[in-house]
């Protein structure tokens, strides 16, 4: 019997509610498969240790998730704490010790969701974004002096490497590469940003030649919002900087139905450390502890993480379970318009997942 060990870690507003929904989602999967077990152990970690203890996470915190196989993910933002307190507390300090560089964010149209383009019936969009997730807009160089005062100077330094552009732009082609359609668009900036995004677009060149079989093209992150309403059809694989990636796959997610259903995974993709998967969505506050979060993204994420943990058989089962649930518009919750609550969707996932005769 293969084991795994899975840190659960809820986080801040809506973040326990739908991890906990997933982790109930991840166990009915380990028992409907027989093959394998999960030995799932829960963080307090977030916004309440910061109010006790005045951190986000204890300082070995990062060391003490290396032993786990994965991590599941809620959310992370309270409305009395700094977001860039919250945020750069726990989740970027987990994402960049454990050098989660790839943040992969697969969007396409459920079945019985409806997508706010009025031209897309469901297999137009289906599209994976990759973000850079260790560097770039996020690298947190910079500094602030003079606060308050008129002189003050604030800066934000977009950090990009050569090894850190040449390995996100890799892993991008060979996930077009593993896709049928082998298509990969990278986005860029390089013509206001004439220094480290003309390297991102030079480098991605040169990664191109290793994948004759991937078509690609280049496209400005402006014209690519256009595109991605305009022209949906016509984009596959996504990748682009930390900072791009991390608006661009907001708008994929609103125009796929709901942010309530849109997953990630931050990958380790040499798996020295274990990787991280979570909902797109943040803490929610205007509905947490209403118990009509709509737990799908963290389901779609807990399959993605079956995924990685090379259980293909039931992440491909739970799929199918969430897909079967969200095709019956009584269970949607408000986010799509319907009156279900977290619980009952979860429950018709794991009683989809109890029934599947596959
Ligand atoms: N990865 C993260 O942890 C993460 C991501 C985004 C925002 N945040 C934080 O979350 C807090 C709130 O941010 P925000 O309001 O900009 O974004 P948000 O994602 O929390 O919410 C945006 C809107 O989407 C709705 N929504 C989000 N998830 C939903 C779900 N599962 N079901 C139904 N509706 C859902 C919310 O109700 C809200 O109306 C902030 O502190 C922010 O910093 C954290």
């Amino acid at each position: 019997m293969r084991s795994y060990k899975i840190a659960a870690m809820g986080g801040d507003g809506i973040g326990p509610e739908v991890v906990e929904a997933g982790v109930q989602v991840l166990k009915t999967c380990a028992e409907r498969d027989g093959g394998f077990t999960l030995d799932v152990q829960d963080f307090d970690w977030g916004s309440d240790y910061y109010r006790t203890h005045g951190v986000m996470m204890p300082a070995d915190g990062a060391e003490q998730l290396r032993q786990f196989d994965a991590i599941l993910f809620g959310a992370v933002g309270a409305p009395d704490i700094p977001d860039h307190i919250t945020l750069w507390g726990l989740r970027l300090s987990i994402c960049q010790p454990l050098d989660q560089y790839a943040n992969v964010r697969p969007t396409r149209i459920l079945p019985g969701i409806t997508s706010p383009l009025r031209h897309v019936s469901g297999p137009e969009l289906d599209w994976v974004i990759v973000r850079e997730n260790s560097e770039g807009e996020y690298s947190g160089v910079g500094g602030r002096v003079h606060k308050g005062l008129p002189i003050e100077v604030a800066q934000d330094v977009s950090v990009m490497t050569r090894a850190g552009v040449q390995r996100i732009i890799r892993y991008a082609f060979r996930l077009a590469q593993s896709r049928p359609r082998k298509l990969l668009t990278v986005v860029t900036k390089s013509n206001a940003q004439r220094h480290a995004m003309v390297m991102w677009d030079e480098i991605a060149a040169e990664v191109a030649q290793e994948f004759p079989d991937v078509t690609w093209d280049k496209m400005l992150v402006d014209a690519m919002t256009m595109r991605m309403v305009m022209k949906p059809q016509t984009l596959d694989t996504i990748v682009a900087t930390n900072l791009h990636a991390d608006i661009l796959s907001d708008l994929a997610a609103a125009l796929a139905g709901s942010l309530g259903i849109a997953p990630t995974a931050n990958i380790n993709p040499e798996r020295d450390a274990p990787s991280m998967f979570e909902p797109i969505h943040g803490s929610a506050f205007d509905i947490t502890g209403k118990g009509i979060a709509n737990p799908v993204a963290t389901f779609w994420t807990a399959a993605m993480m079956l995924e990685h943990l090379g259980e293909k058989p039931a992440a491909d089962r739970l799929m199918r379970a969430v897909e079967r649930v969200t095709a019956d518009p009584a269970l949607h919750t408000p986010d799509l318009g319907g009156k279900a609550t977290t619980r009952q969707v979860t429950d018709a996932v794991c009683e989809a997942l109890r029934r599947a005769n596959d």
